[in-house]
């Protein structure tokens, strides 16, 4: 019976593909996209014993890289002992199958986005994030469920704070073995879609709180294993873990920030992105990444060592339009800048999307004063000068200016208070009712 589980405790041995379809625009090299897939599968827990790679005219509609390839890899895979075949693109339930039954029984064979999925559930921490992949995971396991393995096995205690303790069915919920057919695991997504719908207003309501307050809200974003969680560290002095691990933060986590001028900040990681990021993982982490649409500045935090780190800023760039996000102020942080020493930065595309760019190294703090002093004035020159008139009854209004605005200058006249004030953009709507001059 074909099945999705990664053995952790085992190190299973691991064999890689990567194909190359020639009228493909990719976005890393053959190699760079297969060493990737190395790290992303140790990450996983596996144990990297072989790779092959083949250029395409064009996708095998059965085997997906020709049948004479699929043999050969399945001769290669058998001469390293692999257990596990892992494809560098996912794979339709179509190819899934016909290569199955050319690797045989005693080889499992993956994909890219299964082991994403696999990643995702070991690190999915909070209700939400166990919650989002799991959907992801039946999404992505149903239009493969085919007669013959209507069993999936089940772990107990599914859910929240899970981690990765083996299982079938991509890391599926519960432990005992269970027949799951279509219709089950349609129920299920049903389920799931509805128990996220509740813990996101639980979180919508917090954010609307947050927004309420006025203070303006920072979020990182950036690939995996960028730095951004050091950076959050850095910044706040706090204890949040970090690891030389892909996706070793996968819940959103905020922190409050005071910057020179006195001003607070909410600050929030997101989760890392990656190229060829499964679609099903995009659409149930939707309502996570709407924190960035929501936000009043973006920092995007690059690997400036890494040897693809144009192709990076290019692949989350592409992921941020991809869940349409709105244009929001943007800073550039060039991290790990120890790591380069002192050659100049990379060069690459111009981008005059960004507000501005800044060095830092997450790790020895270095850049740390000049990447606040970046975010203050970023954040200043989006704000919007308007003059309001508050009524005397609406001393509610006149505190939130003060919490949320620089308040310049305030008069008391016979309709109200006279305030001039810079608003950020973002709270501008709120207030139009009050303004008298703009
Ligand atoms: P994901 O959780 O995958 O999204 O990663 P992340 O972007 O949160 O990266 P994280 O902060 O976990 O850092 C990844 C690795 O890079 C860790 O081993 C860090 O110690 C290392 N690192 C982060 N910043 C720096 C830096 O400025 N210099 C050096 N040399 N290493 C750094």
């Amino acid at each position: 019976m074909p099945d999705f589980q990664i053995n952790n405790s085992e190190k299973e041995r691991t064999f890689l593909v990567g194909a190359e379809v020639r009228s493909a625009r990719p976005l890393l090299s053959l190699a760079d996209s297969l060493s990737e897939l190395g790290l992303l599968a140790d990450t996983a827990g596996l144990e990297v014993v072989g790779q092959a790679t083949q250029h395409l005219q064009q996708i095998d509609p059965n085997t997906y890289i020709g049948s004479g390839k699929a043999e050969e890899v399945r001769e290669a895979a058998i001469e390293a002992n692999a257990e596990v075949i892992i494809f560098d693109d996912e794979l339709s339930p179509r190819h899934q199958r016909q290569l199955e039954k050319v690797f045989g029984e005693g080889i499992k064979v993956l994909d890219r986005s299964a082991l994403i999925l696999d990643i995702f559930a070991q690190h999915a921490h909070t209700r939400e994030g166990a919650l989002q992949v799991e959907l992801a995971q039946y999404e992505y396991l149903l239009p493969r469920l085919t007669r013959q393995w209507t069993h999936l096995e089940r772990q107990a205690g599914g859910g929240a704070g899970r981690g990765g303790t083996g299982g079938v069915g991509l890391r599926g919920p519960g432990e005992t073995q269970l027949e799951v057919d279509r219709r089950e695991i349609g129920r299920k997504i049903t389920r799931l879609k509805e128990e996220l719908e509740r813990v996101r207003l639980h979180r919508r309501q917090h954010r609307q709180q947050r927004s309420r307050a006025g203070i303006p809200v920072i979020v990182l974003v950036g690939y995996t294993n960028a730095g951004k969680s050091t950076l959050l560290r850095a910044l706040t002095g706090d204890d949040i873990y970090v690891a030389d691990q892909l996706f070793a933060t996968l819940d959103p986590l905020t922190r409050r920030i005071d910057l020179a001028s006195g001003r607070h900040v909410i600050i929030t990681d997101t989760v890392g992105f990656i190229q060829k990021l499964p679609t099903t993982l995009i659409a149930a982490f939707r309502a996570t990444l709407e924190e960035v649409k929501e936000a009043d500045l973006l920092l995007h935090v690059v690997d400036t060592a890494h040897p693809n780190v144009i192709q990076q800023i290019e692949a989350v760039e592409d992921t941020l339009a991809e869940i349409d996000t709105p244009p929001i102020p943007k800073v550039l942080v060039w991290n790990k800048i120890d790591k380069w020493g002192d050659q100049p930065l990379p060069q690459r595309p111009p981008t005059e999307n960004y507000d501005r760019e800044v060095t830092v190294s997450a790790q020895t703090g270095y850049g740390m004063n000049a990447l606040l002093d970046a975010l203050e004035t970023t954040l200043a020159s989006h704000l919007r000068k308007v003059k309001l008139l508050i009524p005397y009854q609406r001393g509610d209004v006149v505190s939130l200016l003060f919490e949320s605005a620089n308040v310049e200058h305030q008069e008391h006249q016979e309709a109200g208070v006279l305030m001039t004030v810079q608003l950020p953009l973002s709270l501008y709507e709120r207030f139009q009712e009050f303004v008298v001059d703009r």
